[in-house]
């Protein structure tokens, strides 16, 4: 879904592939802590880790675009930082505005290495 400003687009979110991208190890990212991963060619992504399960979603909240992963993270929730926004890791559904959502990602874990399939 596009941001309510039709101008106002995440240009760092990567394409989708169907690829599994390596972007680090389980050990790296305590539990409750988000992160910015940075991909080729400028993309990024943020991933979380939620009690040892790990959720990866735009880097963008599409209300005026802050990066999501600094956000506050309550469970399966992360609020952004900016305005409040709260976002479920678990769908990219937007809590706040219900015609909002971002986009998530499939993380899969293979012998301590974070795969996002993008
Ligand atoms: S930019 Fe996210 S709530 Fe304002």
């Amino acid at each position: 879904m596009q941001s309510l400003d039709k101008n106002f687009t995440n240009h760092k979110r990567p394409p989708r592939t169907g690829e599994q991208v390596t972007v680090g190890r389980v050990e790296e990212l305590p539990p409750g802590r988000g992160a910015t991963v940075e991909l080729a060619g400028g993309r990024e992504l943020a991933l979380y880790n939620v009690g040892g399960e790990f959720f990866a979603v735009e880097n963008f909240c599409p209300y005026r675009g802050a990066p999501l992963a600094g956000g506050l993270l309550r469970g399966h929730v992360v609020e952004c930082n900016w305005h409040g926004w709260r976002f479920d890791l678990r769908t990219g559904q937007c809590l706040t505005r219900a015609n909002s959502h971002i986009e998530s990602y499939d993380v899969v874990i293979e012998e301590g290495w974070i795969k996002i399939v993008v």
